[in-house]
């Protein structure tokens, strides 16, 4: 398939054409690119999740541009929803409420809700609106990898599987959406993101966290079908150190120069500040640790650059589950498959 690229806000139209033709195209938002389709076209819908080579029992969020386009998609509005909605959107927020029959049954992979984003990127939102569609869209990358946050990342990935990419610069957020479930009593985080549940509860109160996301029973299934697959992987194995700063410095550098004699490219994924500690050339900052909104920008970004440098393994320092610290946390520790070293002293 030819892959037009995209670079100039007045080809959009160009974009908005491709859409109402049940196409596939891939655009900037704030948290991570997307890739888009016609929420309403089972067809095109199905294409995504081929292009993406995702299992089809993963629901997509669908992104809307205004609250008009809410109402038909579902069943009710509870009252902690437009707080929610008031307070947060558009931005990096997805609510999952009960579907109406309209919402395609590719699109919720069978469920009885659906997950809605009122984005606030400006070319998404001109997207929908020049398409006058609801727009179907996991983030734009093969599954499995971690997200794209600029559109070369994108092209790495789906180049000649979709029709067209528009470069929108790279992504403010970084990590995808914080996921909350307002289809129950209390609103459920089913994924943390960069709204915190700290700022939700600042809105409405009480507010619940999936208990698969916090316990590692694997008994627990996630309420979100996507958090139990592995994830946000490069190709190197990523390897957790926590615990007491320097034995964490030390077991790292220990592990470093193993890898080193046995000819394996070794890196780290480290800070501004703490970056300079590690005996590896591949000694990568994820930003400066006194700004986690900067760690998490950079995150996915840094994790592709592992497979750039053909690094066998990355070693990577933890952070402080508070604020962001939650999603950034669980991006990681999803992209190490859980494999954790815990140092202390
Ligand atoms: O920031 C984002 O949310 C990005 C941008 C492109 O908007 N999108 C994104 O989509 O991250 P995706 O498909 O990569 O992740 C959607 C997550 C998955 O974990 C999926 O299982 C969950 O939302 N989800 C979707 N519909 C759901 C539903 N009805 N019930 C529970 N979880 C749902
Ligand atoms: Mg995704």
């Amino acid at each position: 398939m030819n892959t037009v690229m995209i670079n100039d806000s007045t080809q959009l139209q160009k974009a908005a054409l491709i859409l109402q033709d049940g196409g596939l195209v891939a655009c900037p938002t704030e948290t991570v690119y997307g890739l888009c389709a016609n929420a309403l076209n089972e067809e095109a819908v199905t294409g995504i999740f081929k292009a993406k080579g995702r299992p089809n029992d993963n629901p997509l969020i669908i992104h809307i541009a205004n609250l008009d386009m809410l109402t038909p998609l579902v069943q009710s509005i509870p009252l902690h929803a437009q707080m929610l909605i008031e307070h947060f959107w558009p931005g990096p927020l997805t609510l999952i409420f009960k579907a109406t029959d309209k919402v395609p049954q590719s699109v919720r992979a069978g469920l009885p809700t659906v997950a809605i984003r009122f984005p606030s990127h400006p070319v998404i939102q001109s997207l929908i609106t020049l398409s006058g569609l609801p727009l179907a869209a996991p983030s734009a990358n093969t599954s499995g990898k971690p997200s794209p946050t600029n559109a070369l990342r994108v092209k790495e990935d789906l180049y000649g599987k979709i029709d067209a990419i528009i470069d929108g610069g790279s992504a403010s957020v970084g990590l995808e959406s914080t996921v909350v479930d307002v289809s129950c009593d209390i609103p459920t985080i089913l994924r943390p993101g960069g709204i915190t549940k700290a700022m939700l509860e600042s809105v409405v109160g009480t507010v619940h966290v999936d208990p698969a996301l916090i316990c590692k029973d694997e008994a627990l299934v996630p309420k979100a079908p996507g958090m139990k697959y592995t994830h946000y992987s490069p190709n190197a194995a990523v390897i957790i150190v926590t615990g007491n700063f320097s034995a964490v410095c030390e077991e790292i550098n220990k592990r470093l120069s193993y890898h080193l004699e046995n000819g394996e490219k070794a890196g780290v994924l480290a800070t501004d500040e703490t970056k300079h500690l590690f005996n590896t050339p591949y000694s990568i900052s994820l930003g400066s640790e006194k700004c986690l909104d900067e760690i998490a920008t950079n995150l996915f970004e840094a994790l592709r650059h592992c497979d750039d440098l053909d690094i066998d393994v990355v070693y990577t320092l933890g952070f402080k589950k508070e604020g962001i610290g939650e999603a950034i946390m669980n991006r990681l520790e999803k992209s190490a498959g859980f494999n954790i070293i815990h140092k202390d002293i």
